[in-house]
């Protein structure tokens, strides 16, 4: 069970890497647009604050070829990266090859059982199906991930699943029930999930009983 945090900025990421449970990074063309930095230039950011963090970079070529030289250019960048490919037929067939290379792939936008299933027999590490983008159409992301996980399990699949688009930390824990290996969320996600209020009433409790205790230092 691996949380991810879904952006490029470094605050954010520093923050979440502090908590103490963030292992990886997700980013996109929107994330990175978001940074006023170059592609290059964030990942080389995002890779500094953490040795052992993994970063997941997207291509953003639409060929197969272009897609592959990407890819390869791309898992240089860092350590720890995992390429982001879009589930198109082309995208899968760059996934075929970059998986013959050691080139670890991760499907992104995809949105059914049956675009999961072609990516994993392509040989994808991971797929990368978003959740709140479904839910936003009143469609069913938590379904989804459980339909993925029955799928990948009875087929003893090894790709593993990253829900991402998360809108909610109530769906964060649903999401891990259903199955899912990674997700990865917004840095206000993650505080949110740190939070409950008996936790605040506790630590006040003990913090006030403790003056009462005498010390002998
Ligand atoms: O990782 C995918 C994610 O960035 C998409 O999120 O909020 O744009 O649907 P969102």
């Amino acid at each position: 069970m691996q949380i991810f945090l879904d952006t490029a900025n470094i605050e954010e990421i520093s923050k979440g890497i502090a908590g103490g449970c963030v292992s990886g990074v997700t980013t996109n063309p929107t994330i990175i647009s978001r940074e006023n930095k170059s592609l290059q230039q964030c990942i080389g950011d995002i890779s500094a604050l953490s040795p052992d963090l993994t970063v997941l970079v997207e291509a953003v070529s639409s060929e197969t070829k272009e897609m592959v030289k990407e890819a390869r250019q791309l898992s240089k960048l860092a350590k720890d990266i995992i390429v982001k490919i879009p589930m198109t037929p082309h995208g899968l067939a760059a996934v075929r090859i970059l998986s013959g290379e050691n080139i670890r792939t991760t499907v992104t936008l995809v949105f059914s059982c049956n675009q999961a299933i072609a990516a994993s027999c392509a040989g994808a590490d991971y797929v990368a199906p978003f959740v709140g983008r479904l839910d936003d159409i009143n469609a069913d992301g938590l379904s989804l991930i459980k339909s993925i996980k029955k799928i990948f399990v009875t087929q003893n699949a090894r790709t593993k699943i990253i829900s991402a688009s998360i809108r909610t930390p109530q769906s964060v824990a649903e999401l891990f029930a259903a199955g899912s290996d990674i997700v990865t969320m917004p840095g206000n996600i993650l505080q949110a999930m740190y939070k409950h209020p008996l936790t605040d009433a506790g630590l006040q409790k003990f913090a006030e009983d403790w003056r009462k205790v005498p010390k002998e230092l």
